[in-house]
C-alpha cells in the first residue's frame, strides 16, 4: 500500500475527539481514518504530566500499530503535555490542538487579549500562552481551567437553555469578559459543543474550536508532503477503545453528529486487539 492510501490516526482520552473526526469526515472525506478513544482511562485533564505522557505513548503506539500515516492528538490535554515528546519520538507527521488554533487566534484578533478555556492540565501547561507569544509576544492570554464542563457535555447537557451548564460557564467566562476579549480558544475536545452557549455568553468575541483548526492544518500538512489520498471513493473510519465498546457506540452520535455505522473494537493499548 502507498503511503498516502494509508489511513489517518486520531487519538483522545474518550468521546471528544469524535468532534475532530466529524469535521475530518467533512474536509477529507476519501480518507481513511482510525480513531482510539482511551475510555479506561479517561480523563486526562486532572492527571498528572508523567502519568498523560505515558498514556499518550501508549496511545500512539496503538495507532502506529495500525500503519497511520500521519497522527492527529485530538486531546488537548494530551497535545498540552505530551507533543513536543511525541516528536522526539515520531518522525511522521504529527498535528496537535494546541499551534493550529494558537495561529488562528493571533491572526484573528485585533486588540490581541486571547482568552482560553481547557482542562486543568491544559491550562497549567502553559501550552496555549506559549505558543501565542511564540507567534506574537505582543498578544496577552488569559486562561481559564474549566473542570466540570466535560462531565456536563457527557451528560448531554450542552444545550441552549440548560440552567446549569449556563450558569457554571458563565461563572468561568465571567473573568475572560472582564478582560475584554476579542477571541477566545474552546481548548477542549468537548467544547465545540457549548459553542452557541459560549457565544451567547461572549457576544462580539472571536470563537476558535481548536480542533476544527487543527483538521484545517492537517489538510495544508498532509497536501504538502503529497500525502493525501486521491482516491475517489468515501473512506472508512474505524473506532477503537479502552474500555465499554457499547457506551462509546450508544454517545457516538452527540459529538460526531450521527451514529459510528460500525463496529467499535476493544483493545488495551499495548497488547493489540482483544475482541
Ligand atoms: N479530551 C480532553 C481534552 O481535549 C478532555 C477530556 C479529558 O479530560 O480527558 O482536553
Amino acid at each position: 500500500m502507498q503511503t498516502k492510501e494509508k489511513p489517518i490516526g486520531v487519538f483522545d482520552s474518550g468521546l471528544g475527539g469524535l468532534t475532530v473526526v466529524k469535521k475530518l469526515i467533512e474536509q477529507l472525506p476519501n480518507e481513511d481514518i482510525v480513531y482510539f478513544g482511551d475510555t479506561a482511562r479517561v480523563p486526562y485533564g486532572d492527571r498528572s504530566r508523567e502519568t498523560i505522557l505515558e498514556y499518550t505513548r501508549q496511545d500512539m503506539a496503538f495507532l502506529l500499530s495500525q500503519d497511520v500515516k500521519a497522527v492527529c492528538i485530538a486531546c488537548n490535554t494530551a497535545d498540552s503535555m505530551a507533543r513536543t515528546e511525541m516528536e522526539k519520538l515520531y518522525t511522521l507527521p504529527i498535528v496537535g490542538a494546541v499551534l493550529p488554533a494558537a495561529k488562528t487566534a493571533v491572526r484573528v484578533t485585533l486588540n490581541r487579549k486571547i482568552g482560553v478555556i481547557g482542562t486543568h492540565a491544559t491550562v497549567a501547561s502553559g501550552a496555549y500562552k506559549n505558543s501565542i507569544a511564540s507567534l506574537d509576544p505582543a498578544c496577552t492570554v488569559y486562561s481559564v481551567a474549566c473542570p466540570l464542563l466535560v462531565p456536563l457535555v457527557e451528560e448531554g447537557r450542552f444545550h441552549k437553555g440548560d440552567a446549569v451548564t449556563e450558569s457554571v460557564l458563565a461563572d468561568y467566562l465571567a473573568p475572560l469578559r472582564e478582560k475584554g476579549i476579542d477571541t477566545i480558544i474552546l481548548g477542549c475536545t468537548h467544547y465545540p459543543l457549548l459553542y452557541d452557549m459560549v457565544a451567547s455568553l461572549l457576544p462580539g468575541v472571536f470563537i476558535i474550536c481548536s480542533g476544527f483548526a487543527s483538521v484545517d492544518y492537517l489538510k495544508n500538512e498532509l497536501a504538502g508532503r503529497n500525502l493525501l489520498n486521491d482516491r475517489q471513493t468515501p473512506g472508512k473510519t474505524h473506532f477503537f477503545v479502552s474500555d465499554a465498546p457499547e457506551k462509546f457506540a450508544a454517545n457516538a452520535s452527540l459529538f460526531l453528529g450521527r451514529p459510528i455505522g460500525g463496529q467499535v473494537k476493544k483493545v488495551s493499548v499495548g497488547q493489540g486487539v482483544c475482541d
